[in-house]
């Protein structure tokens, strides 16, 4: 008896975190309460749907930039992905030396200048001169949108903040969607449109969460990099499901899983993998020249101080 009381109580629990989780996912933007997926008859299922919003055709690019070389799998040195006995997943990858970026580069990337963006700015794009969001030349194909929700407490340092992050991942077709074309071409396709605190970006890597109540993290999302004569080393870990053991923990990571990946997270996971490796090897292709503008603009600005 005191066994099965334990077991409801625990369902009970769980249950409260997959709804704290829900309304996480939505909380601080009123338009955001889960809105009804739009009809689809003959579209696949949207997959992450509990917990994530789903993708709104505003929230699709007008034009993509376009793509660089094709990257992939052949970017990774090594990836792996791991089933853990509370039912959480952790993928791991580790990037080909990324050449000509390095750590300073990065560490702008993600939380700019005092007073000037990194990622969030806009950019002439080195293959047309057309001016595009940053976000969207990083990954032509995938990204959609990432912003500061809420600034962390230091200017120029992104530790503390909320990032909204808004992307496909693994985007079936060559071109990437754009506004207007028709639910039904993307409505299947893996996505992320979610809020994650930054809990540190630092000269040797970046990371991130998804918090639930008292901070626990359903998702964690880490980048470790450090320099070196053939570029760029790069770290990429991501853990979907909450660390600890028990039977608390496997009932809430069933839900995250499905959250991160519908029914399919495995798939999303190795999906992910070759996203994160074709990101990062993107980055050679513009960042350093990007960095050098923005940090010589940066300095004039200081000296003019
Ligand atoms: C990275 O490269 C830039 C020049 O493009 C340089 O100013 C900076 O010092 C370099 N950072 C490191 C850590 O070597
Ligand atoms: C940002 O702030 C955090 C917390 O104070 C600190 O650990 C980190 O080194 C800072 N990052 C940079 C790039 O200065």
């Amino acid at each position: 008896m005191a066994g099965l009381r334990s077991l409801a109580r625990g369902v009970t629990v769980a249950l409260c975190i997959a709804v704290a989780l829900i309304h996480a996912a939505g909380a601080k933007d009123p338009a955001s309460k889960i809105p009804k997926p739009e009809p689809r008859k003959s579209c696949r299922p949207s997959l992450g749907l509990i917990l994530q919003k789903p993708i709104s055709p505003a929230q699709l690019p007008v034009e993509r930039p376009p793509a660089w070389p094709a990257c992939g799998l052949r970017c990774a040195a090594e990836s792996s992905l791991a089933h853990q006995n509370n039912g959480g997943m952790a993928m791991r990858l580790v990037h080909r030396p990324i050449p000509k970026v390095n750590s300073s580069m990065l560490t702008w990337w993600f939380n700019g200048f005092d007073g000037t963006p990194g990622i969030e700015g806009d950019m002439a794009h080195p293959a047309n001169g057309r001016t595009y969001p940053r976000y969207l030349v990083w990954h032509p194909t995938d990204h959609l949108e990432q912003f500061t929700a809420t600034p962390g407490p230091t200017p120029g340092n992104a530790t503390g903040a909320v990032w909204g992050i808004v992307e496909f991942f693994g985007t079936r077709g060559a071109r990437g969607h754009v506004r207007g074309d028709a639910p039904c071409a993307w409505a299947g396709d893996f996505y992320t449109n979610t809020r994650l605190r930054v809990q540190r970006v630092d000269a040797n890597g970046l990371a991130m969460a998804f918090e639930v109540a008292g901070g626990r993290k359903a998702m964690q999302l880490e980048h470790r990099w450090h320099d070196s004569p053939e570029g760029l080393r790069l770290t990429s870990v991501m853990q979907v499901g909450f660390t600890p053991d028990g039977a608390l923990a496997a009932a809430a990571n069933a839900v995250v899983k499905r959250a991160f990946g519908g029914r399919h997270p495995e798939r999303a996971g190795r999906i992910w993998i070759e996203h994160a490796a074709t990101e990062f090897s993107n980055l050679q292709y513009f960042l350093p020249r990007l960095y050098e503008q923005e940090a010589a603009a940066h300095a004039r600005m200081a000296a003019s101080k």
